[in-house]
């Protein structure tokens, strides 16, 4: 009986036990939840990469070609498609993941007022983005609509992607200083 208390009482602590000396994060204490944060912190980042990286691409590679006129219209048309609903399944991505990071970010004790108020920031940005992004995507949609044949329509409705870059880097820029907020608390 004491033996398995013993061993039920290590698996709660997990791996930290083993670590002395270093402060251990409440959420640290149980391996599923580590796992689900992993996961949720991997998709966070993968989304947001898609997503600025994708316009990114869109600005150096792909506008300058539609513009030329070296890609044909219905390959402009169907990469702007695509990339709609890249960008939509981004966006989903990045709400529910940001949810989950925003909720245990803001429960620990790292979670200064600098903290607090960067993460806001962040936020704040965020709806702006997706708020571009939302109305532009409509305005995609009826460019492809209603004048199928034109590209220029299609290259003027994706003209707010300077914005979405630009605001998407600064976002990154806001995560990482996040991230070394987090990282100066638990040096102390
Ligand atoms: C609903 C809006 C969002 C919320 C609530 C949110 C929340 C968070 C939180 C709490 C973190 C952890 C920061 C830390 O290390 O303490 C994070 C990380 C991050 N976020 Fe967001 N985020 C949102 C949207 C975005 C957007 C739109 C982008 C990019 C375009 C983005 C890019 C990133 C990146 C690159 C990281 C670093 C991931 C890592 O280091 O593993 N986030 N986010």
């Amino acid at each position: 009986m004491v033996r398995i208390l013993t061993a039920l009482a290590l698996l709660r602590i997990g791996t930290s036990a083993a670590l002395p000396g270093r402060r251990v994060l409440p959420y640290h204490d149980l391996d599923m939840t580590d796992a689900a944060l992993l996961a949720a912190r991997w998709a966070h980042s993968i989304a947001a990469v898609a997503w600025v990286g994708g316009g990114i691409f869109y600005l150096l590679v792909l506008r300058p070609a539609v513009t030329n006129g070296a890609l044909p219209s219905d390959s402009a048309r169907a990469t702007a498609e695509r990339f709609g609903g890249l960008v939509k399944l981004a966006m989903w991505t990045l709400v529910v993941t940001g949810a989950v990071l925003f909720f245990t970010r803001i429960s620990e004790p790292t979670a200064t007022a600098r903290y607090a108020a960067v993460l806001g920031l962040k936020v704040a940005l965020s709806a702006w983005m997706f708020f571009i992004a939302v109305r532009r995507r409509r305005r995609i949609a009826d460019a492809v609509a209603v004048k199928p044949g034109r590209i220029r329509a299609v290259a003027a409705a994706l003209g707010h992607v300077n914005t979405v870059v630009i605001l998407g880097a600064a976002i990154f820029l806001l995560s990482d200083v996040l991230r070394y907020i987090v990282e100066q608390e638990l040096g102390g």
